[in-house]
């Protein structure tokens, strides 16, 4: 999909794309303004955004700009070194939204890749790169993009986005956690119970305000292969639970927030996020709710229906954690989506404007029995959709005769594979794309990961490592590869495709090699 004389672009790309380097004072800036990169979002046949903040000091105060509005520029070329511009323009770059522009852009040929560039004060960012769309009429051959998240700053390294800013991708989906509001405080327990020391240090405590917020994400945008995994390609961007709060549903927090306390949390949360990912107008907040989720389609190969399933969940029925069901479990009043979200979900699997239907977003819709030693009842995990059972079964349900459903999930911190069945027909295909870095090294296999596959016929594919997940579509055949790294504590993580798992449209199974 993309020829290597624009490969060759791409190391252009990655030799400019060096982090906050500070300069000597031009243009009014005492540092270089575009310390936090620049990226695209959101792309159609005609178009994408492309966004950019300036922030010359990206973790003091307002990034380090005065509180005055600020022009900057952009330019869209068809070529790497952006000799032949087909769109320019002007922003103003403003306080209210810390510096932030976002450029909508359209009139863009389909399916062709575009480089762009903004300028300020005499300086340049990096030259970025996206691809449109395939023209909703056409008839793609093939798709390949990735899907990542989960990226605690603490954790681990972003060793993964610099893989991935060497795909060959079309784009990327971003399933959530693109921040961790938390702060480990300088030791943590890991999943074996080891106290570990971070590898990296959050700035500041946990977030509370929209500074706090602000700051998390300068802090994340300087890692240099997110900005290089930003440069490459263009994302489309969800939201999970740690760009608020821990395992947070609707107006609740899971620790007896008043709901009118929580609301301002989400409302500095969600302006946060919009200021910082290139994301359309109309994901543009409203106080403490967000418009997230929408849809987008590959020619008549994949349409996409991305979700959003936290800000109409009801608060979750039998606790948040790992535990055994309570009597609340199938509460058909228990809701994990909106019920406007959950009628646009259906009509759209129904009517399939493509080969493939990819429902895209966060939480693990598998019912699994994560026992890993023995116990009287089995154990969920209740922040997923196994514990919200009525809504899970209700959208299976819709799912039955589709034959065409792959579902794409993250939050788990692990690779999973595994079928979604309505009742015991098997209806759709799921694929668990693991952590950028939450997590830290992991391993293979976690240890309790042979007994969780042997519980449940369902789930084919277990894998406890850091990476991320490219699909490869054509009409009759989807794959997964599920690539990870062997450690992303310290440099250098080595990368292998570790499985690869296929899907023939037809038949909702699946076959991992
Ligand atoms: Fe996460």
């Amino acid at each position: 999909m993309i020829n290597r004389r624009q490969f060759v672009a791409g190391a252009a790309v990655s030799a400019l794309a060096a982090p906050a380097i500070l300069r000597a004072q031009s243009g009014g800036f005492t540092a270089f303004p575009f310390s936090l990169g620049v990226a695209a979002g959101d792309p159609a046949p005609d178009g994408f955004v492309i966004w950019t903040r300036l922030a010359p000091d990206p973790l003091e105060q307002h990034g380090g700009m005065a509180m005055a509005p600020v022009p900057v520029t952009w330019e869209v070329g068809t070529d790497e070194s952006l000799r032949t511009i087909v769109a320019r323009g002007e922003e103003k770059a403003r306080p209210e939204l810390a510096h932030s522009v976002h450029v909508e852009l359209t009139g863009l040929q389909p399916d062709r890749p575009y480089w762009y560039r903004f300028r300020c004060a005499g300086e340049k960012s990096v030259i970025g790169r996206a691809r449109t769309l395939p023209a909703l009429g056409s008839s793609p051959r093939s798709l390949r993009f990735g899907v990542a998240g989960c990226q605690n700053y603490e954790d681990g390294l972003f060793t993964a986005y610099r893989h991935i800013a060497d795909e060959d991708l079309a784009f990327l989906y971003h399933y959530g956690d693109y921040i961790y509001e938390s702060w480990q405080g300088g030791v943590q327990t890991s999943h074996s119970g080891l106290i570990t020391t971070p590898v990296r240090h959050h700035v500041g405590q946990r977030c509370q305000d929209l500074a706090d917020y602000r700051r998390r994400y300068a802090q994340y945008k300087t890692d240099p292969d997110l900005q290089r995994a930003h440069a490459f390609h263009a994302a489309f961007h969800t939201i999970d639970d740690h760009e608020v709060r821990d395992n947070w549903a609707g107006d609740s927090d899971t620790t007896d927030t008043p709901p009118e306390l929580f609301r301002l949390r989400r409302a500095a949360a969600f302006q946060a996020w919009y200021e910082h990912m290139p994301v359309r107008r109309a994901l543009f907040p409203r106080g403490p709710s967000i418009d997230a989720w929408r849809g987008a389609r590959y020619g008549d190969l994949v349409s996409f229906d991305f979700l959003d399933t936290r800000q109409y969940r009801t608060p979750h029925p039998c606790g948040d954690d790992f535990l055994p069901p309570c009597a609340a479990l199938t509460d058909p009043k228990a809701t994990m989506i909106s019920a406007e979200e959950e009628a646009w979900l259906v009509r759209n699997l129904s009517r399939p404007q493509a080969r493939w239907s990819c429902v895209a977003q966060q939480v693990m819709m598998m019912s699994l029995d994560r026992r890993t030693a023995d116990g009287p009842a089995p154990i969920l995990n209740m922040d997923s959709w196994a514990g919200y059972e009525a809504a899970r079964r209700r959208l299976l349900a819709r799912m039955r005769g589709l034959d065409n459903v792959i579902v794409l999930t993250g939050d788990e911190h692990q690779n999973f594979a595994g079928i979604l069945a309505d009742g015991d027909t098997p209806v759709a295909v799921e694929f668990v794309a693991t952590s950028i870095s939450s997590g830290g090294d992991g391993s293979d296999r976690r240890r309790g990961s042979d007994r969780i596959l042997a519980a449940n016929p369902q789930l084919k594919f277990i894998n406890d490592q850091r990476g991320y997940a490219v699909c490869d579509v054509t009409p009759e055949t989807w794959q997964t590869s599920f690539m990870v790294l062997d450690q992303v504590t310290t440099p250098g993580g080595a990368l292998r495709k570790r499985a690869v798992g296929t899907v023939e449209r037809g038949r909702a199974a699946l076959t991992m090699s």
